[in-house]
């Protein structure tokens, strides 16, 4: 089954007009001279990036995405942008349910489901993020927090087509610690069940799975090339165009 590597940078809180716009520059230049032809990038800026970068990475075969939606068209929202003005915007991608959300905005998973179905709905692929605290680990509970997340927050009208899992083991974002591989394959190998029980088999073969947190050249091919891993959600080192080119020149072969 053959899963086209997704490597997508989360910019986060990061980055002003002129650095925002020199990055997203450098990403498109550099993929196009050095990065492999059979993997996909995708750059998620702050919301007050999206058209300046949008405009940075025109015509290059880098695509754009944003960080967050709300699951309403429009109306009475202070502060959201609903996932209609992102496609308007010329965005193909939304990212919903980080553990920065869950976490910082208090989250749920149905939330995040109501977020997500709207955002196909509105003709955004989604990148549903699930993953396990430091304790939840340690308590041995990684896989049926990974399920319990997966089911609540992966809506009916997701397809492989529509939707990436990204999988973020909330101590490994930022920290510069990462699980075994044996661990991200295992943790991978097992979302793809439970994506298969609630989405069927077809879209379970076919849908990719992320790995995400302190993804870094130096363990991206390790990370890249298991089995069950189809790319990278990358947060710290999405900010510098060598790290991010040289995370895409290490994936699968
Ligand atoms: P990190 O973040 O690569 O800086 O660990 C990943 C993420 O939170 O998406």
């Amino acid at each position: 089954m053959v899963r086209k590597t997704l490597i997508a940078g989360n910019w986060k809180m990061n980055c002003h007009l002129e650095d925002g716009i020199t990055l997203a520059k450098g990403v498109a230049q550099e993929a196009k001279k050095r990065a492999r032809k059979d993997c996909e990038f995708l750059i998620c800026p702050p919301f007050t990036l999206l058209m300046a970068a949008k405009k940075a990475i025109k015509g290059s075969r880098v695509m754009l995405g944003a960080q967050d939606c709300h699951f309403a068209a429009s109306g009475a929202h202070t502060g959201d942008v609903s996932p209609q003005m992102l496609k308007d915007l010329g965005c193909q991608y939304v990212i919903v349910g980080h553990s920065e959300r869950r976490t910082n905005h208090y989250e749920s998973d149905e939330l995040i489901a109501k977020k997500a179905s709207a955002a196909i709905e509105a003709g955004l692929k989604v990148i549903i993020c699930i993953g396990e605290t430091e304790k939840e680990r340690d308590e041995n509970k990684t896989i049926e927090v990974c399920t319990t997340q997966i089911m609540g927050s992966v809506p009916e009208n997701a397809t492989a087509q529509n939707t990436v899992i990204a999988y973020e083991p909330v101590w490994a974002i930022g920290t510069g610690k990462t699980p075994t591989s044996q661990d991200v394959e295992d943790v991978h190998a097992a979302i793809r069940k439970v994506i298969s029980k609630k989405l069927g088999r077809a879209n379970a073969n076919k849908m990719r799975i992320l790995y995400g947190g302190s993804m870094k050249p130096s363990n991206a091919k390790e990370l890249l090339n298991l089995p069950d891993v189809d790319g990278g959600l990358i947060g710290g080192a999405s900010l510098k165009v060598e790290d991010f080119i040289a995370i895409s020149e290490a994936s699968k072969q």
